[in-house]
């Protein structure tokens, strides 16, 4: 057709979606990305292998609709996760985004709010705005910790409908305690969301929010196998809830919203689970080697229970970031003042990403 292509102004669009501004991490090649939190250690080999095996079977009957309840999924999830857990109780989708993105349609949307304490994860904002909600920030102490009391009296004071819990919280990798979680939940009549997306790179002995879901039926807990599973670029999250909940998603999702092909690479890699997760404890080795190394540099690197390391006292972020750019290695700048924040990859990856550190200078 040709011709000049529209202004975005030009366009009837909701006038609650004008000047805000898409999710945008930069997806640039270079040979060391560390900025968007990945498991950077490919899926291995014979588990690849066995992953295609299922898909090649689902891909035979490609040509009708998939199993729309991803039954075999649920249960496989159900068994992940243990707890008692039944598949009635799980949920899943392309992403734990839009996981989330199903709860807030269904318990957010116009005239509502949904509220979590900033600095937190950024899809959360973006994801309630596009329901129609409000985001409502809460605050953090200055190591970004909450504590409960705090925490209880921010929720009752907004009386939110929907409440983020980020358990570890990303981006500043804080851990967050389940009596944090147990004090919102009695401070509000509303959804709490606790997403776990971070919670196999948490300590051992760490409780998972799971514990605490009998009797609490407005309580979810979102977990992803984009990290510690590495399977980002499948694109599955999923939920664990009261199945009076997960019956409501029922009533917002697409029609077979998780194709045949996702649920089979899905399942299999699930059958691989202490494989998937055989990288977890190196890349934990390798956070901790970075907290230890920015420290020694000069800079601050806040407590993380995730894959990645939040560190404080960059003198000029943007500089920083542009300088390790030009090294070839990719990190985050993620808004907060002073800070960047760097995803633990492989060794070398870590090593790369340390070295060049090291060459920009000391912190201030
Ligand atoms: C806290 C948190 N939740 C959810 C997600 C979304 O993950 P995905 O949609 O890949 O499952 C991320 C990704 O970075 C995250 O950091």
């Amino acid at each position: 057709m040709g011709g000049v292509s529209a202004r975005l102004e030009d366009l009837p669009l909701r006038a609650d979606l004008r000047g805000q501004t898409p999710y945008g991490a930069p997806q640039a090649a270079l040979p060391v990305a560390l900025n968007v939190n990945e498991n950077t250690h490919p899926v291995p080999q014979d588990v690849a292998d066995d992953i295609l095996d299922s898909i090649a079977r689902a891909l035979r009957d490609v040509n009708r609709y998939p199993d729309r309840e991803f039954t075999a999924l649920r249960e496989g999830f159900a068994d992940y996760l243990g707890h008692g857990l039944t598949r009635e109780q799980l949920w899943a989708a392309n992403g734990s985004n839009e996981v989330l993105q199903h709860i807030l349609q269904a318990f957010a949307g116009p005239g509502r709010t949904a509220f979590g304490f900033s600095p937190t994860y950024s899809m959360y904002p973006l994801l309630t705005r596009g329901t129609g909600a409000r985001w409502v920030s809460g605050t953090r102490g200055d190591d970004y910790t909450v504590s409960a009391s705090d925490a209880a009296a921010q929720v009752a004071d907004a009386a939110p409908d929907v409440v983020f819990l980020c358990a570890p919280n990303n981006p500043t990798g804080t851990p967050l305690g389940l009596d944090v979680v147990e004090a919102v939940y009695d401070a509000t009549d509303g959804i709490v969301i606790v997403d776990e997306a971070y919670f196999e790179f948490a300590p051992a002995d760490a409780r998972s929010a799971l514990t605490l879901l009998p009797g609490r039926e407005r309580l979810v807990v979102s977990r992803t196998m984009s990290k510690a599973f590495a399977f980002a670029g499948a694109r599955v999250g999923y939920l664990a809830a009261d199945p009076a909940l997960v019956d409501a998603l029922r009533l917002v999702r697409l029609p077979y919203h998780l194709s045949a092909l996702t649920q089979a690479a899905a399942s299999a890699a699930l059958r691989h689970a202490p494989v998937m997760l055989g990288m977890v404890d190196e890349i934990v080795t390798q956070r901790d080697r970075i907290s230890a190394t920015v420290e020694a540099l000069g800079y601050t690197a806040h407590e993380s229970w995730t894959n990645f390391v939040l560190f404080g006292g960059v003198d000029d972020p943007a500089t920083t970031w542009r300088a390790l750019y030009d090294q070839g290695v990719l990190i985050r700048d993620v808004g907060i003042p002073h800070h960047l924040r760097v995803t633990a990859g492989t060794t070398d990856e870590t090593t790369a990403f340390l070295d060049a550190l090291a060459s920009v200078g000391s912190a201030a």
